[in-house]
């Protein structure tokens, strides 16, 4: 097994250039205001990985589950060029290195944006998108569910730490541990997927290393 070194705060911190998205239609989602009153211990006893996905999922439920589960909700000034940020969930160095895509049947890709709580859509994604699809569906029934593509840009968790690379897996690990509770406590039904997305989630996007696939999952209601 390959060994990792652990990572280390570099005792210079280095300035990140925020990678620069394409700007595509917004798409603003409403936030979840109501209460979600539920038992978290019942919660936890009743998760599991849900694997159909035979119904329509609106944009205002999408809106609650990626409020619930990614949503920024401060941020701060840092001197690694980019804000260190407040989420829902927890991201080493809190420099939150993973984005959410989300892509619907035959649509482009769109980039969740956690501090506006937004989607964007990604121009020239349409390939990529209808790729990332043809794979999940090799692996099960995507049906009408939703693609979910996670993105990592190593870069932000680089400019704190030397040896950034576990840090940024473990990241994409909590987003889909976060997505699996949230989606279980909306009635949802999830599937994170082994495949990482890799070649065809990010392909269109750049052509250095600026960015890397760490995962795809599927949400959808049952
Ligand atoms: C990183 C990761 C990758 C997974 N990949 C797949 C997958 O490719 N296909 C699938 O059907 N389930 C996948 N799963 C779901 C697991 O199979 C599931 O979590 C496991 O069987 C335990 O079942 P439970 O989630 O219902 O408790 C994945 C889960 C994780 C966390």
């Amino acid at each position: 097994m390959q060994v990792h070194s652990d990572p280390v705060p570099h005792v210079q911190p280095k300035v990140h250039q925020s990678f620069c998205w394409p700007i595509g239609t917004k798409i603003q989602l409403l936030p979840r205001t109501r209460r979600l009153e539920l038992d978290f211990v019942q919660l936890l006893e009743q998760r599991q990985t849900r694997r159909v996905f035979s119904e329509p999922l609106e944009n205002d439920t999408l809106g609650e589950f990626l409020w619930l589960a990614c949503r920024n909700r401060s941020s701060r000034s840092s001197p690694f060029g980019i804000d260190q940020e407040s989420r829902v969930h927890p991201s080493g160095g809190a420099m939150h290195p993973v984005h959410t895509l989300v892509c619907r049947n035959s649509g482009p890709w769109t980039r969740y944006d956690p501090i506006q709580h937004a989607l964007f859509e990604l121009s020239e994604s349409t390939n990529s998108a209808k790729s990332s699809r043809e794979a999940a569906c090799k692996i099960l029934e995507v049906d009408r569910g939703i693609l979910i593509g996670l993105v990592a840009e190593p870069g932000r968790t680089a400019a704190k730490y030397e040896n950034p690379a576990t840090i940024v897996w473990r990241d994409a690990g909590v987003v889909l541990g976060y997505m699996s509770l949230v989606a279980e406590a909306l009635g949802l039904a999830f599937c994170p997927l082994g495949i990482s997305g890799q070649p065809y989630l990010t392909d269109y996007l750049t052509k250095g290393d600026e960015l890397e696939a760490v995962g795809l999952a599927v949400l959808g209601a049952d």
